[in-house]
C-alpha cells in the first residue's frame, strides 16, 4: 500500500509519518518539498502531477492553513490553501478510486449553546478561517470520493511550541497569569489523531464492512477550559517540583482577550459516531496533557 502524506512537518504530520508506517510506504511531502515531488497545496498543477507520479493507494492531508487570526487578514490565501487544496486532492481521489484522510475543525460551528456539536449539525463558522476549512469539507464531500473528514479541536503536540509549554514558561516568569475560561473544548493530541487515524485506515481498506464514508468527529474525551488546562498543567509541573512563580491563575472571558478571529465558545464535539462505528475508545484529555507535561520537562 502506497501513501501520499502532505503536510509532513505540521504537528500532526509528523505523528502521522510515524503511525501510518506500519500500514504501507508513506510518500511524506511538506510544503517546500524537493525531487519534483509539490507538497504545497496552493499549486494545483504540482499537486496533480505529483499524484500521478506517486500512484498513491491513499491520499493523508494534514497540510492547512492554520493561522487562525491571520487568516482574517489574508481571506485569498487562506482559501486556497483550506479549500482549493483539498478540493484538488478529492477530484484525483475520485478520478483514481482511491481514499482521501482529511482533517477539519470545530472552528466550522459557532460555538453557541453547550451541547457537544454533532456531524449533522449545521456549520456555521465565525472566522475566516472556520469558513475556508468549511468549504474545504464541502468540495470533498461534493466529489463522491471515498474520504473520511475527521474534525478534531485544540491540537498539541510536544514537538515545537504548544498551549502547555507556553503556560510553563510564563508561570515560571510571572506571578499571575489570565486565562480565558469560558471557552470550552478538548485538548486533543496529535500522537492520538495519527493513531486513530491510522486504524480508521486499516479499517476502511481491509475491512469488507467499513464504516461509511464521510464526516466524524475525533477528539479526546472529556471537556475542559483554557484556565482549567493551565490549571492541569501548572499542577503537573509542581508534581515534578519545576519551580513556578505563578501563584495565581486568574479566570477571563473571551471578551477580555480580543483576537482578530472569534473563536467558538462551546467548542465540545460528539464522538459518538467515531467510536460506536470503528469500536474505539477515547482516552481522556487529562492523560494525554499529563503525558505531554511529563514528555516537555524531560526534554
Ligand atoms: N492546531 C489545532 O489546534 C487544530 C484544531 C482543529 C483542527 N486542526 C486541523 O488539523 C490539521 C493539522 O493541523 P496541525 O495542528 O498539525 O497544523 P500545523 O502544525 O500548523 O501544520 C500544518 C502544516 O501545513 C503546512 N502548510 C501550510 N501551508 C501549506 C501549503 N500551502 N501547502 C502545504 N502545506 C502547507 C505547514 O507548513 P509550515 O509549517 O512550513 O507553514 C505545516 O507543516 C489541519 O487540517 C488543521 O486545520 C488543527
Amino acid at each position: 500500500m502506497k501513501i501520499l502524506l502532505l503536510g509532513k512537518s505540521g504537528q500532526l504530520g509528523w505523528e502521522l509519518q510515524r503511525a501510518l508506517a506500519p500500514l504501507g510506504d508513506v510518500m511524506a511531502l511538506g510544503l517546500h518539498s524537493s525531487g519534483g515531488l509539490v507538497g504545497d497545496l496552493g499549486d494545483e498543477a504540482g499537486l496533480r502531477a505529483t499524484i500521478a507520479a506517486v500512484a498513491p493507494d491513499i491520499i493523508v492531508n494534514a497540510a492547512a492553513y492554520t493561522a487562525v487570526d491571520r487568516a482574517e487578514s489574508e481571506p485569498e490565501l487562506a482559501y486556497r490553501i483550506n479549500a482549493g487544496g483539498p478540493a484538488v486532492l478529492a477530484a484525483e481521489a475520485a478520478a483514481r478510486g482511491i481514499w482521501l484522510l482529511h482533517y477539519s475543525t470545530d472552528y466550522v460551528y459557532d460555538g453557541s449553546g453547550s451541547r457537544p456539536w454533532r456531524e449533522d449539525d449545521a456549520p456555521r463558522p465565525l472566522s475566516v478561517y472556520g469558513k475556508t476549512k468549511l468549504v474545504g469539507d464541502e468540495a470533498i464531500l461534493a466529489c463522491g470520493c471515498p474520504c473520511l473528514i475527521l474534525r478534531t479541536s485544540w491540537v498539541y503536540a510536544a514537538r515545537g511550541s504548544n498551549f502547555a509549554r507556553t503556560v510553563l514558561n510564563l508561570a515560571a516568569e510571572r506571578e499571575t497569569l489570565s486565562m480565558v475560561a469560558d471557552q470550552i473544548g478538548a485538548p486533543t493530541g496529535a500522537d492520538l489523531i495519527a493513531d486513530v487515524s491510522a486504524h480508521l485506515l486499516r479499517s476502511v481498506t481491509r475491512d469488507g464492512n467499513a464504516p461509511p464514508c464521510g464526516v466524524y468527529h475525533l477528539v479526546a474525551a472529556g471537556e475542559t477550559s483554557w484556565y482549567d488546562y493551565a490549571r492541569l498543567v501548572i499542577d503537573e509541573a509542581r508534581k515534578h517540583s519545576l519551580s513556578i512563580k505563578a501563584k495565581n491563575v486568574v479566570p477571563i472571558l473571551s471578551e477580555a482577550w480580543k483576537t482578530p478571529a472569534v473563536r467558538p465558545l462551546n467548542s465540545r464535539l460528539d464522538t459518538t459516531r467515531l467510536r460506536t462505528c470503528f469500536d474505539i475508545r477515547l482516552p481522556d484529555w487529562r492523560e494525554g496533557v499529563e503525558r505531554l507535561v511529563h514528555e516537555i520537562l524531560q526534554s
